[in-house]
């Protein structure tokens, strides 16, 4: 048996060893949906533009029809996304009872387009924009209705206030109810799965740690290194559509085998 099967077969059975299961996606799982991702070498949004001049809240403010651009271009990638592989096979190990919900950093909504249920979106939705004046939250639709129709700065209808899309920039905390609610996800479980993650943006990159400090395991797929790879009972380095469906029929059999 070759070392990817002994892999396969070895996450297989932590998850069925384990009762509470959660995953931590980010964007690597877009990637197979041709969402691109921010660090893989040559394919990775940070090797075209600069992090600084794009995505941080300081940028967008000040050059708002800059950012606007590029955001734009990024969103409708997202909205013409369908769920690949890795998304379906998380809902179908979430309908075997073997995934208790997703902490996610992607802001492409493709989870629950593929029916995954108990997402938690840490860094928010590009479906959303929200008004930095009084926190209104409208449909993404009405602001690029705005910059569509030629408005650089789109703006609240109640406040005037500058929209923004409900999507968490660098230099924004994340919302204290959806820490909150992720931290009690990851100190309940048992076995904490990584999917598609740097593991370089906090606070998520805390939270492999936080399980492994309540006892729980770790298993990680991501095509690149990452620096929790020591830490983890089993590391795959592959496409998490090429292994993932096959991790889950292998649980889906045995469950059924039991029945
Ligand atoms: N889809 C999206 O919503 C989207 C897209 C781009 C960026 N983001 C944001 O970017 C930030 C970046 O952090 P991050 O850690 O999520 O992404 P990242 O770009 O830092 O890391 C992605 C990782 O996924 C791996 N990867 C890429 N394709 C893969 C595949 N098919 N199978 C397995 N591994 C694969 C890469 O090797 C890389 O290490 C997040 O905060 C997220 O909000 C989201
Ligand atoms: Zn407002």
């Amino acid at each position: 048996m070759n070392d990817l099967n002994t892999k396969i077969k070895k996450l297989a059975q932590l998850i069925l060893d384990a009762n509470n299961i959660v995953a931590l996606t980010g964007a690597g799982v877009g990637t197979e949906s041709g969402i691109a991702d921010f660090r893989s070498p040559g394919t990775g949004l940070w090797e075209k533009v600069n992090p600084d001049e794009f995505a941080s809240i300081h940028s967008y403010v000040s050059d708002t029809k800059k950012n606007l651009d590029f955001m734009l271009e990024m969103g409708m990638n997202i909205f013409k996304a369908k769920p690949n592989k890795g998304h379906k096979a998380l809902t179908k190990l979430q309908k075997l009872g073997k995934l208790t919900g997703i902490l996610t950093q992607n802001i492409d909504g493709l989870h629950q387009k593929a029916h995954s249920k108990n997402v938690v979106e840490l860094h928010g939705t590009a479906y959303e924009t929200i008004c930095m004046g009084c926190d209104k939250v409208y449909p993404i639709t009405i602001m690029i209705d705005q910059v569509m129709s030629g408005k650089n700065v789109p703006s609240c209808d109640i406040c005037n206030g500058l929209l923004k899309p409900n999507a968490i920039f660098f230099g924004e905390p994340l919302r204290s109810e959806v820490l909150n609610q992720a931290d009690k996800m990851v100190e309940a479980c048992e076995l904490l799965i990584v999917l598609g993650s740097s593991l370089l943006v906090y606070p998520v990159a805390f939270y492999p740690r936080k399980a492994l400090s309540v006892g729980a395991k770790l298993a990680i797929i991501n095509i690149q290194e990452t620096d929790m790879d020591s830490k983890a009972e089993v590391v795959i380095h592959e496409k998490i559509g090429d292994v993932l469906p096959l991790i889950v029929n292998i649980v889906k059999n045995d469950i059924e085998e039991k029945y």
